[in-house]
């Protein structure tokens, strides 16, 4: 595996050259992109998507997001490209939202876990479409973690997480949204959020020219993103959602557990004695950019308890509790 740093444009040109290339040739590659970093694949073949799953450990029944270049290149893999798919990347491409559609043939059913539905992303990052005009394929990438840890926000945590199981890691730096993309089933003409992210649910109704409740997700809505089951995002130590009254009585309720290995993530400093006490943003944007990177220090820290002020209870956390949520089960 070798981490390139693509700062610079020589290097950068370099880089890229020998990403497309290695992607044609079935290897894995890690790229930056707004929200997280991918482990990319072709996603035309079904070989080198097999290779995914397997660095991953990933279960072969969660289906993968195909990454595209253009809103052009993601119609050519839809079968059926609704007008609310249109819509929405019209509204929010290059950027965080994932469009779930139906999909070609020419999609092999790995990709999407024998589904007939494909999640295409059309990523904000320039990196990540230099590689892909590079590649001159589709590639499919989820996020750049073992399965069921925290995603990667760094190259570093990459490294760290997947070593030699990726042929090469392109360092953009870290990532500005923080938090995985939103993911949006546009099949019908009411389009339906399937995993929230950054691009809250207002901000995709008033696209869908739908009442805010419309395209919050059924009841049904988790087997269809089977991403969403179960544990998640987990950091090594165990996460405690708490409300901040709450903070003293928890940790004194985890007994004679030594200060050194409890962490807090707080919204405003706390009297309360925590090894590593992180004051965390108090504006949800830029809660969401640091959110992973703490996790992961939390871990090099090896705390074994982490505390987390829950946020408060309104949209634009929704994401970010949802992310809490799944790493403290
Ligand atoms: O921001 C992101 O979305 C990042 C970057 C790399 O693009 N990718 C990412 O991929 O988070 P992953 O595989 O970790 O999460 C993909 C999510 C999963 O919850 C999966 O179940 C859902 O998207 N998904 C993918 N294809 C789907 C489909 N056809 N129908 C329903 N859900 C789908
Ligand atoms: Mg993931």
């Amino acid at each position: 595996m070798r981490v390139v740093r693509v700062t610079d444009e020589t290097s950068r040109r370099a880089a890229l050259r020998e990403a497309g290339e290695l992607l044609r040739a079935g290897r894995l590659v890690a790229f930056p992109t707004e929200t997280v970093y991918g482990l990319g694949a072709n996603a035309l073949d079904a070989r080198a998507v097999r290779r995914i799953y397997d660095a991953k450990g990933r279960p072969s029944l969660n289906p993968l997001i195909v990454h595209v270049a253009s809103t052009q290149a993601a119609r050519a893999l839809a079968h059926d490209w609704t007008a609310s798919a249109e819509a929405l990347a019209q509204a929010f491409w290059p950027g965080p939202v994932t469009i779930v559609v139906r999909k070609r043939g020419v999609i092999p059913d790995i990709v999407t876990a024998g589904g007939d539905t494909v999640g295409l992303r059309v990523p904000a990052h320039p990196i990540a479409l230099a590689m892909l005009d590079e590649a001159r394929v589709p590639v499919a990438a989820p996020s750049a973690n073992l399965s069921t840890q925290v995603s990667p926000t760094t190259a570093q945590h990459v490294a760290d997480g997947l070593g030699e199981r990726v042929d090469l890691i392109l360092d953009g730096g870290p990532t500005t949204v923080g938090i995985e993309s939103t993911v949006v089933d546009a099949t019908g003409a009411v389009p339906r959020i399937l995993r929230p992210g950054m691009i809250a649910r207002e901000a995709i109704a008033r696209v869908a020219g739908a009442a805010e409740a419309a395209v919050l997700p059924v009841a049904d809505a988790a087997p269809r993103s089977p991403g969403l089951l179960g544990r998640h995002y987990s950091p090594r130590a165990r996460l405690c959602l708490v409300e901040r009254d709450a903070l003293p009585r928890v940790r004194e309720e985890q007994g004679p557990m030594p200060d050194e290995r409890v962490g807090a993530m707080l919204l405003a400093p706390s009297a309360g004695t925590f090894h590593e006490q992180v004051l965390m943003p108090a504006e949800p944007d830029a809660y969401a950019r640091v959110l992973y990177a703490t996790l992961h220090a939390m871990d090099d820290a090896r705390c074994d308890l982490v505390l987390v002020e829950r946020p408060p209870a309104t949209t634009e956390w929704a994401a970010i509790i949802d992310r809490l949520e799944r790493a403290a089960t």
